[in-house]
């Protein structure tokens, strides 16, 4: 079964990874994030997010192929496919304040993917990240991942 995991609970995260799990039923998609209250928000009656139809549809995944859950490592680590949809605010200090991404929670996530990963993977950046992203954040994983 392919797996997916989705790092970042939110706004962006849940819908998506929810729609996901609907459409393809063959496919086991979880969703972590750092922030237990927002995980608990989505496994309980009351979701942290409000979109039209949204309850109907995490109502009829979750618990079968959709899944909430504060163990990042272990769902990074058995992934085929990683979403990356954590935070990027516009920064407010430093050079591009008030215009640039901050990358913090971006790189932080990427790195953790390349400590725990055994195995190839599939990142996509679902984040809202500069151009050349990609190839900066691919480097950085290939090189942490030959160094064990
Ligand atoms: N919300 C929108 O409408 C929208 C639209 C387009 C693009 N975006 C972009 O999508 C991205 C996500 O936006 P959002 O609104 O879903 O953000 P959000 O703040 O609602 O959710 C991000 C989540 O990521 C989690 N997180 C941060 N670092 C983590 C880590 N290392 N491991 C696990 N979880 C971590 C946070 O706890 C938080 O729950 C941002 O880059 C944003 O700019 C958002």
């Amino acid at each position: 079964m392919v797996m997916i995991c989705c790092i970042g609970a939110g706004y962006v995260g849940g819908p998506t990874m929810a729609v996901i799990a609907i459409k393809c039923p063959s496919i086991e998609v979880v969703v972590v994030d750092i922030s237990k209250p927002r995980i608990d928000a989505w496994n309980s009656d009351t979701l942290p997010i409000y979109e039209p139809g949204l309850d109907d549809v995490v109502k009829a995944c979750r618990g079968k192929n959709l899944f909430f859950t504060t163990d990042v490592e272990k769902h990074v680590a058995e992934a085929d496919i990683i979403f990356v949809s954590v935070n990027t605010p516009t920064k407010t200090r430093g050079l591009g304040a008030g215009k640039a991404a901050d990358l913090t929670y971006w790189e932080s996530a990427a790195r953790m993917i390349a400590d725990v990963s055994k195995s190839d993977k599939i990142i996509v950046e679902k984040s809202t990240v500069p151009v050349k992203t990609a190839e900066a954040i691919a480097s950085g994983v290939r090189c942490a991942s030959s160094h064990p």
